[in-house]
């Protein structure tokens, strides 16, 4: 153990101190003759995007130097100064004391080189036994994991809102459609029922991502692991994690589960696109179905009588982001042989775009929709004008013994009469109804309300199958 402490630190200052270089250098200068080209530098940079991982960087750090300290690679003393320099770099930067260098290489060198700049000596100790490879990958699982937690909580609450519309007019009745032709009548709550569903799989799917991500590839190294003795159990355990990833060339190579909570933001867009498109059409003047704020609608520069849902329509649109990004995530790691490559450093652009943007979109959604105004005498409208209960009205003559084809038949030579005369099944006379079949009788109009329609039918009201 003794050996092993005297061996990290021996080997972490030739690297580092033995070719007289500071912390601020490239960390890799001894190898080199030459500066890297400012293009390199730039071209090579990724603090501007994995900056933002500084909480995840430090927590892995923190985890790791105890680690070390715990099991006798460093010593007592540097293992508590790396601690509470590590914490101090995290209280500037919450607090705003310490800006990140925007010309750092990444979010992980920046970190050490200012923990380094504080406490001396100690601070190149920390990465020993560690490669940046396990470290990013480390830092991406645990901001990941905080990432579905917060959406999750957007989802739930957007799944309540949709709720609570529908409880706001539980006797809304508007047609339903296939193909957009309206084909039953059904309750405006029964229709925002089918997209709370869709949230609760979103949910699902979230959670099942990111309970398969909840690995730890501390400890993988570069790709070989490392012959310190170090405690993988034990970082995975402080951090969180369920355990660590057993193979540790995969624990720095996979990328699976940015492709996987791609694939599943993707689907919530693809959820929220649906709901928008739908909004579009009905707060269009062909159907008036429903009217959304002035606060989360826009007007026109030259039309002056315009109210566009320009919210819902960028919802609508920034599905495609999401999209590219899986599309890109699935595109970089097809080809890349094990273990780390350099590609991978795309992952956080994509995977970080992809939450920004349903967080985004969520935060927009949630507002709209909690202000949105239905407009039910206008649904009602439309139900009652198509015919939308002919299905009822077949039934209706099954219930007087007719075989459903033959009821079918009947009540297609009903609706081409009426179509005729300039009626509807509502507004036919008696006589108009027994013309076509004498089966039919005055309960007919009850049958065939709206009202009933729905109230015979069961769309699904509440969630979990408790119809
Ligand atoms: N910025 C890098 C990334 O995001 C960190 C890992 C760098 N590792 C390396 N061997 N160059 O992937």
């Amino acid at each position: 153990m003794v050996f092993l402490a005297f061996f990290a630190v021996s080997y972490y200052n030739d690297f580092i101190e033995g070719k007289g270089l500071g912390i601020t250098m490239k960390l890799w200068a001894g190898r080199f003759e030459k500066e890297a080209a400012k293009t390199t530098n730039d071209f090579n940079s990724s603090i501007a995007t994995d900056g933002r991982m500084f909480r995840e960087d430090i927590a892995g750090s923190v985890a790791h130097a105890a680690m070390l300290g715990k099991q006798g690679v460093i010593l007592p003393e540097d293992c508590e100064a790396i601690l509470a320099g590590l914490g101090s770099v995290l209280e500037d930067l919450e607090g705003g004391g310490l800006a990140i260098d925007p010309d750092a290489e990444d979010i992980h060198t920046f970190i050490e080189a200012e923990l380094t700049a504080r406490i001396g000596e100690a601070g190149k100790r920390l990465h020993t036994g560690r490669s940046r490879n396990d470290q990013v990958a480390t830092d991406l699982r645990l901001y990941l994991r905080s990432a579905c937690a917060e959406l999750r909580r957007l989802l739930m609450e957007f799944e309540e809102v949709l709720r609570r519309k529908g409880e706001e007019y539980p006797a809304a009745i508007l047609p339903g459609y296939t193909h957009l032709q309206r084909a039953q009548p059904i309750l405006f709550s029964a229709h925002l029922l089918a997209y709370r569903e869709m949230l609760l799989r979103d949910i699902g799917r979230l959670d099942d991502a990111a309970r398969r991500m909840n690995r730890s590839p501390l400890g993988s190294g570069a790709l070989a692991g490392t012959g310190y003795p170090i405690d993988r159990a034990y970082t995975a355990e402080q951090l969180g994690f369920d355990g660590y990833c057993v193979s540790t060339l995969d624990g720095v190579s996979d990328r699976d589960f940015c492709i996987e909570l791609a694939a599943a933001l993707s689907l919530v867009m693809v959820h929220l696109s649906r709901l928008s498109e739908e909004l579009i059409l009905w707060c269009s003047w062909e159907f008036r179905f429903v009217e959304l704020d002035d606060a989360y609608t826009t007007g026109s520069s030259i039309m002056p009588q315009k109210k566009n849902p320009d919210l819902a329509e960028l919802i609508r649109g920034k599905s495609g982001r999401v999209f590219g990004d899986l599309m890109g995530l699935l595109t970089v790691m097809k080809g890349l042989p094990l273990a780390y490559n350099k590609d991978m450093q795309e992952d956080k652009d994509a995977i970080f775009d992809a939450f920004d943007t349903v967080k985004l979109c969520l935060g927009a959604a949630i507002p709209m929709l909690q202000t949105m105004r239905c407009l039910p005498e206008n649904m009602r409208k439309a139900a009652a004008g198509g015919f939308i209960n002919a299905t009822d009205c077949a039934d209706y003559l099954v219930g007087k013994g007719l075989a459903f084809r033959d009821a079918y038949k009947v009540v297609g030579n009903l609706v081409a009469q009426c179509i005729r005369e300039g009626h509807t099944l509502e507004s036919l006379p008696l006589e108009g109804y027994q013309a076509v079949c004498d089966l039919f009788a005055g309960d007919v109009y009850d049958f065939v309300s709206l009202e009933r329609c729905v109230e015979r039918r069961s769309p699904g009201l509440r969630l979990g199958g408790e119809n």
